[in-house]
């Protein structure tokens, strides 16, 4: 008989607050620093975070964060897809999961997370821009989450030396596009 892998404990998903700023500050840094999901080219300083999280809270934007063993194990955010006020109902996400401990089915607890309080919050699309048409990990947790795949803008990057499309990716959320927005 073949042994049974262990169990994987769940995350705790709660809002993220001031005091995981350091901590998601360094887990987003190294993927800034060292992977091509994010185009930005160098790590935000633990300021700069804690200032976008208090964006996020001034605006009723949904910011988690999963918490395994006592620590922070990934966060999840979704931001106004575009700033013109005719995108008001539309987000966009970002997922990020510390790396040693990708693979673990946290990324998809979190955007499962996100995506419910966004639909609560009366939001009615998430699109995700996804950098890297290489990065199978994210475009796999979005079809995963019934992303559909909309488009990709080709070679719209540059970091690490290469040129990066962005895959674009969407699905509605709540009432989606069936009634106007409240
Ligand atoms: C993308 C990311 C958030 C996924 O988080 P995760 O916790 O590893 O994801 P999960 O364990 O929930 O896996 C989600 C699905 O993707 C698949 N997957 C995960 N990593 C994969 C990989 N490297 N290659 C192929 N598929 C992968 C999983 O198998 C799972 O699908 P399944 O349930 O059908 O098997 C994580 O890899 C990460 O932080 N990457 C770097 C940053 C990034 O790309 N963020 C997205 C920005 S849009």
């Amino acid at each position: 008989m073949t042994a049974e892998p262990p169990a994987q404990t769940p995350p705790t998903i709660r809002r993220a607050s001031a005091a995981d700023v350091p901590a998601i500050a360094a887990l987003y840094g190294h993927h800034v620093r060292h992977g091509t999901a994010s185009f930005e080219l160098e790590a935000p300083s633990e300021q700069r975070v804690g200032e976008r999280l208090e964006a996020a809270a001034a605006r009723g934007l949904p910011y988690l964060v999963a918490e395994l063993d006592g620590t922070v194990a990934g966060y999840a955010i979704a931001n106004p897809y575009r700033p013109r006020p005719a995108y008001a109902w539309c987000l966009e996400d970002s997922v990020y999961v510390a790396a040693e401990r990708h693979g673990r089915g946290i990324g998809s607890t979190l955007l499962a997370s996100l995506l419910e309080r966004s639909a609560d919050a009366g939001f009615r699309q998430m699109v995700a821009v996804i950098g890297d048409s290489a990065n199978t990990a994210s475009v796999r947790l979005h079809e995963k989450l019934a992303f559909r795949h909309v488009g990709v803008l080709e070679n719209v990057g540059y970091k690490h030396g290469r040129w990066l499309d962005t895959v674009l990716m969407q699905r509605p959320i709540g009432a989606g596009a069936d009634t106007p927005p409240r």
